[in-house]
């Protein structure tokens, strides 16, 4: 779980204030995931990573949502709600390989870029996620 960040901004500042500035982070988090699942339902380079989700993204949009959030280092919204994300666990009915895991990364920074993550936050976040990311592969 990711919740303290020492080379961007001050000392002690989690991703989850720093992504918000002078407001809450929530607003950002919640625009960056509704626009990550956007791209992923329309743009035909995130066809397979579309084709394994199921035809209704409301859930994973909430639930993305609700994770990001806690992961940041605000509230443990999905933690409270679900338990332990477990993941890894939770992953592994999907066969997700390089391809799936670089269609993901390939939503995510492109929303990155849409809704104005600037560096040096941007490639930050894009790093531990990738990390994250790479850790779901199962194929
Ligand atoms: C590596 C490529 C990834 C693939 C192919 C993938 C695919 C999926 C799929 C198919 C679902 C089910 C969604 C549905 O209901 O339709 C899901 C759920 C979810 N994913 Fe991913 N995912 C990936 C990476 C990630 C990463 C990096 C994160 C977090 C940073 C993440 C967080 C979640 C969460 C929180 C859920 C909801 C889990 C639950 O409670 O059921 N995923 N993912």
């Amino acid at each position: 779980m990711l919740n303290k960040i020492e080379e961007v901004g001050a000392n002690k500042s989690t991703f989850y204030e720093l992504l918000g500035g002078e407001a809450d982070g929530k607003e950002t988090i919640r625009e960056l995931v509704e626009t990550f699942y956007d791209i992923m339902d329309s743009d035909p380079k995130a066809a397979e990573l579309r084709a394994i989700h199921k035809p209704d993204l409301t859930e994973a949009r909430e639930k993305l949502f609700m994770f990001l959030t806690g992961w940041t280092g605000g509230p443990q919204l999905y933690m409270e709600r679900y338990g332990h994300p477990r993941l890894r666990a939770r992953h592994m009915p999907f066969s997700i390989g390089e391809s799936e895991r670089d269609q993901w990364m390939y939503c995510m920074i492109s929303a990155m870029h849409k809704i104005g993550i600037v560096e040096p936050m941007l490639t930050k976040l894009a790093t531990q996620l990738h990390g994250v990311a790479d850790f779901m592969r199962n194929k």
